[in-house]
């Protein structure tokens, strides 16, 4: 999988993209991961991506043309499944999202900034408008990075352990159950019994139970769904 991103902040997400789990999936080839500078595909000696809305309001608009230049050479080399553009007025980002586009092959992800940008993007070079949440960012790039790691994540081979991503909270619309490790005991506070006693199936029982009683208490919407 090849994942573009454009962006008028490529710093910001160089530390994001180089570490842990999207390191290791760039490292054993199963993701490429690319950051363009939207400024890199601008005309003008200021390399200006930005200007004043049309209609006078307050702000500065994300400009069409170094956008399109951006995203039509990116298109004149390769296929994409999407063209996705960070928002907070998207679609709401969430596991089954992630799974979908972890089988994809190729992805765009166009960074907002500003106070929005031409809405013209919006209508005819974006495929998908996707937010990670109600709450607004300074911009789109960690949400990018955000989507990325849950993305790649997802790819087979990318954790060691295949079992351990179908195994995450959401996977099943639960969240996950309590997991320990030794000491046994400490400061008093044990490990319950049910895991030390080698005997699988109760085990197993008493995860899901955990898992559903988790779920009820913290997102009763999740059981809803
Ligand atoms: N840009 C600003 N806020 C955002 C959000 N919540 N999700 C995605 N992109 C954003």
């Amino acid at each position: 999988m090849r994942i573009d991103i454009i962006t008028v902040l490529p710093e910001l997400l160089e530390s994001p993209l180089n570490h842990s789990i999207l390191k290791r999936a760039q490292d054993k080839n199963l993701a490429e991961i690319v950051v363009h500078n939207l400024r890199d595909y601008t005309l003008d000696k200021h390399r200006r991506v930005d200007d004043y809305p049309f209609g006078g309001e307050a702000g500065m608009v994300m400009q069409i043309e170094p956008i399109d230049r951006a995203i039509s050479y990116l298109k004149s080399q390769r296929n994409y499944d999407e063209v996705i553009f960070t928002t907070p007025d998207g679609e709401k980002f969430d596991q089954r999202m992630a799974n979908n586009l972890s089988m994809s092959g190729n992805l765009i992800f166009l960074c907002g900034h500003y106070k929005g940008i031409d809405y013209r993007i919006r209508e005819h070079l974006i495929t998908r408008e996707v937010t990670i949440g109600d709450y607004v960012l300074t911009g789109g790039e960690l949400a990018a990075a955000i989507m990325c790691d849950a993305i790649v994540r997802l790819i087979p081979g990318a954790i060691g352990d295949e079992q351990s991503a179908l195994s995450d909270s959401f996977q099943d619309n639960l969240l996950a159950p309590p997991v320990y490790t030794r000491p046994a005991e400490y400061k008093g506070w044990k490990v319950p019994d049910i895991l030390l006693s080698g005997h699988q199936r109760k085990i197993d029982e008493w995860k899901h139970d955990q898992a559903l009683e988790r779920t009820r208490r913290l997102r009763p919407d999740l059981l809803d769904e």
